[in-house]
């Protein structure tokens, strides 16, 4: 699996605790940055990672900001981005099992670095159901049309 990863300034410290987890788990990185504390707008970040799933270039991506609100507003912005804001074991669980996310938004502020960690190990190794979520996508397929 090849994940892209991005962050603001609230997010430096989490996302390289994250990408050292990806790592170790042979997981293949882009990171998006941004890799130092000067203040940045989450949406440039959200719009790297989700370009980079839409060009197939990676599976998924993992933004990081100080609530997880921002990035998931923005990343839900883009065709096809179906990024899930997760703050525990459970949503990130169901958000792959019911929703196919393909982006894991993550709050800095909210969560901390254990409980961040085992929400993106439950998300990376959870498939979608398929079924009657399938037709659920869809009709979020056709709203964006
Ligand atoms: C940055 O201070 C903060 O606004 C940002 O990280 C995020 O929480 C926005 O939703």
């Amino acid at each position: 699996m090849k994940i892209a990863i991005g962050c603001d300034h609230a997010g430096v410290e989490l996302k390289n605790e994250l990408i050292t987890l990806l790592k170790n788990e042979q997981i293949d990185v882009i990171n998006f940055g941004t890799d130092n504390n000067d203040s940045v707008d989450y949406p440039d970040f959200a719009k790297k990672v989700a370009s980079s799933i839409k060009k197939n270039e990676v599976d998924r991506g993992i933004l990081i900001c100080g609530t997880g609100i921002g990035m998931s507003i923005a990343a839900n912005r883009y065709k096809g981005i179906r990024a899930a804001l997760c703050h525990d074991i459970f949503t990130a669980q169901m958000s792959r099992l019911h929703n196919d996310s393909n982006v894991l938004v993550i709050g800095s502020r909210i969560v901390d670095i254990f409980t961040a960690e085992k929400i993106v190990k439950i998300w990376l190794c959870t498939e979608f159901e398929g079924g009657r979520h399938d037709n659920r996508l869809c009709k979020i397929r056709d709203i964006e049309d």
